[in-house]
């Protein structure tokens, strides 16, 4: 990619101000003092600004523990979103996040640079098995929960679910593992067999399980051909 291009992309400048930049010899590739910003770098090349290395990368994949009381988004008015977790020097790209969780939901979020790599995490043909750990009350009804069942979606439009692998833990506590991802579709399935949702946290999404010395609001590099997707 041109130089010019990386460094707007990473919020710089503008292409004119990376321009005025390489003239005043403030930008440094390889050692070298640039003076033509179309010139091309790879991800291999050692930019530096003022002095600065660059963090640059084609693409990276972030595990993120979300919080309760975070929503997946990239910007809200009212609400925190876990794009306000992403610092220095991920946050100075245009992130996109694999797969929301709902405000109350804790645990595994990825979000990467790639909206190629989030569009084949979250398209339904790529069909990855996500896992959640889940606390309810009521009597569990497994061999319901596992079989398909009707559902209303996020625009109220009845669909049938493809059916759950569930793991019981003990007392109110089970793992769930489904392959789609409908608008509070684990929640709207253990409603449908008259329990409650009392904690939810997605611990897996394909082969990337989420690492448990990850605190809440913490986040890694990890990894993208971990997906294999
Ligand atoms: N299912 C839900 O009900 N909520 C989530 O956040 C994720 C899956």
């Amino acid at each position: 990619m041109r130089l010019d291009r990386v460094l707007a992309n990473l919020n710089y400048g503008s292409r004119n101000d990376i321009k005025e930049m390489c003239k005043d010899k403030r930008i440094m590739v390889n050692g070298n003092i640039i003076t033509d910003s179309s010139r091309q770098v790879f991800e291999k090349d050692e930019i530096k600004v003022d002095g600065k290395i660059v963090f640059h990368k084609d693409l990276f994949l972030l595990m993120l523990n979300k919080p309760d009381g975070f929503i997946c988004a990239n910007k809200d008015n009212l609400h925190k979103t876990v794009i306000d977790l992403i610092k220095e020097p991920y946050n100075r790209y245009e992130l996109n996040i694999c797969g929301r969780l709902d405000i109350d939901t804790h645990g595994l979020v990825l979000i990467t640079n790639s909206g190629k790599l989030m569009h084949k995490i979250i398209s339904p043909n790529s069909n990855i098995d996500k896992t959640y750990y889940v606390e309810y009350t009521g009597n569990i009804n497994k061999t319901a929960l596992e079989s398909q069942m009707e559902l209303l979606d996020g625009n109220n439009e009845l669909y049938t679910t493809k059916g759950a692998k569930v793991e019981i833990l003990g007392d109110n506590k089970c793992n769930i593992t489904i392959s789609e991802g409908k608008f509070h579709q684990v929640k709207r399935m253990f409603e449908h067999i008259n329990c409650k949702v009392t904690y939810l946290k997605r611990i897996r999404i394909g082969n990337i399980v989420l690492d448990d010395n990850l605190k809440e609001g913490d986040y890694i590099e990890i990894d993208y051909n971990l997906l294999m997707c």
